[in-house]
């Protein structure tokens, strides 16, 4: 078997929770319980494993045309989750950091992600960032926006990449998908330019450590070029 390439930073589209609760006879939300709990477990694989960021799509610009019963279910689980493992996650040295807009969202959500940022800043295990209210194509605007505000005029890759949400952060390796999509759906399109995807029929509630090891592996065979010719 090959040897298996850790990659230094996954990024995972999350989908598949309300299909999965459904075919259970649960209500979609049920689906987004257990989802939450498979975030932790993924994150806990990725530390293992060593891979230095994991960026998790949670909630999109688009997500605000569900029925807003779970839109607030969706809030008030991150809510709880944040709150209640505050603790947790700095033993897990895992340092949170969010991308999106932030300003659209529940008041209190916001301060406990504020909250969060600021008691794992100095976490060094893994940095783990969570997308909320989050498209790629505004993370572009808001940064062309920014670019204009400063009387940027050179604007060059690096300039331009230090005004996104994932600043500072080096571009994701792979991109895992769960439950058979194959899109990107407007994540983050800047910086998944040469990364390597996987998709997987596997519901996001039903994603497990194997299943990661095997998203590496599938990984781990290919050659990426990124635009060369490599020498036979
Ligand atoms: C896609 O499933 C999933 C979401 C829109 C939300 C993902 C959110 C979580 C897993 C919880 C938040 C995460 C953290 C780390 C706090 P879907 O509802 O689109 O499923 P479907 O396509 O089957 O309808």
């Amino acid at each position: 078997m090959e040897e298996l390439k850790i990659p230094r930073h996954i990024a995972i589209i999350m989908d598949g929770n309300g299909r999965w609760a459904k075919n259970q006879g649960m209500p979609r939300v049920m689906g987004h319980y257990r989802g939450v709990e498979v975030a932790e477990d993924i994150t806990e694989a990725c530390i293992d494993l060593g891979v230095e960021y994991l960026t998790l799509f949670a909630f999109s610009t688009e997500n605000w045309n569900r029925p807003r019963e779970e839109v607030d279910t969706l809030f008030d689980l991150m809510k709880t989750y944040f709150h209640e493992k505050r603790e947790r996650l700095r033993e897990l040295g895992v340092r949170v950091r969010f991308l999106g807009r932030r300003g659209r969202l529940p008041t209190d959500l916001r301060k406990i992600m504020d909250t969060l940022e600021r008691e794992t800043q100095s976490c060094e295990n893994i940095q783990v960032n969570i997308a909320i209210d989050y498209g790629g194509r505004d993370d572009i605007i808001r940064a062309v926006k920014k670019a204009i505000s400063l009387g940027m005029e050179d604007i060059d890759e690096p300039s331009f990449s230090s005004l996104l949400d994932m600043s500072g952060v080096p571009d994701p390796d792979l991109l895992i998908r769960t439950a058979g999509e194959r899109r990107i759906s407007n994540f983050v399109l800047w910086n998944l330019a040469y990364t390597e995807l996987y998709f997987t029929e596997v519901c996001w509630p039903e994603f497990t450590r194997e299943e990661l090891i095997k998203a590496i592996e599938d990984y781990s065979s290919r050659q990426r070029k990124f635009g060369r010719i490599l020498d036979e």
